[in-house]
């Protein structure tokens, strides 16, 4: 099983950026263990705070992975080219937030891709990731 993890704008700085609301492990950290949990996957990663970049890999790998997890960060509430690449490929495409964005500020609360993926999981911090990863083996 292929699954590829794309991260957007900001979460490069996962562990130094708002630690508050997104935890103080980096996401090269969590990858690690993710991996060790789920040997027989082979997990891949890419992250961009560019969003042409965003979509360029969603076409890159969605005809061919076996799911794609996004965390298009604040592009979630803006990008409808997103929603497009996602609209665009064969490979389902599981939405993830860290923070629970419906606790957070109004604009968070409306997600331009939710509706162009299979499900979301939010709010669960880093965890999100594995329950997405979860949800694809189901699947
Ligand atoms: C985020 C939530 C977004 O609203 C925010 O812009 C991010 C991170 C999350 O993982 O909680 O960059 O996607």
């Amino acid at each position: 099983m292929k699954i590829q993890i794309i991260n957007g704008p900001n979460l490069n700085l996962l562990g130094k950026r708002e630690p508050g609301v997104y935890g103080a492990t980096s996401f090269e950290d969590y990858l690690k263990d993710l991996r060790s949990r789920y040997a027989d996957i082979q997990l891949d990663y890419y992250q961009s705070n560019v969003e042409g970049e965003l979509i360029n890999k969603i076409h890159e790998v969605g005809f061919d992975y076996d799911g794609i997890i996004l965390n298009a960060g604040a592009y979630t509430h803006t990008s409808i080219a997103l929603q497009d690449a996602i609209r665009a490929v064969k490979t389902s495409v599981i939405e993830v937030h860290i923070s629970n964005v419906h606790k957070r500020e109004e604009f968070r609360h409306r997600s331009m891709i939710s509706c162009a993926c299979v499900g979301v999981i939010c709010g669960f911090g880093m965890d999100s990731y594995r329950l997405a990863v979860e949800s694809l083996i189901n699947q």
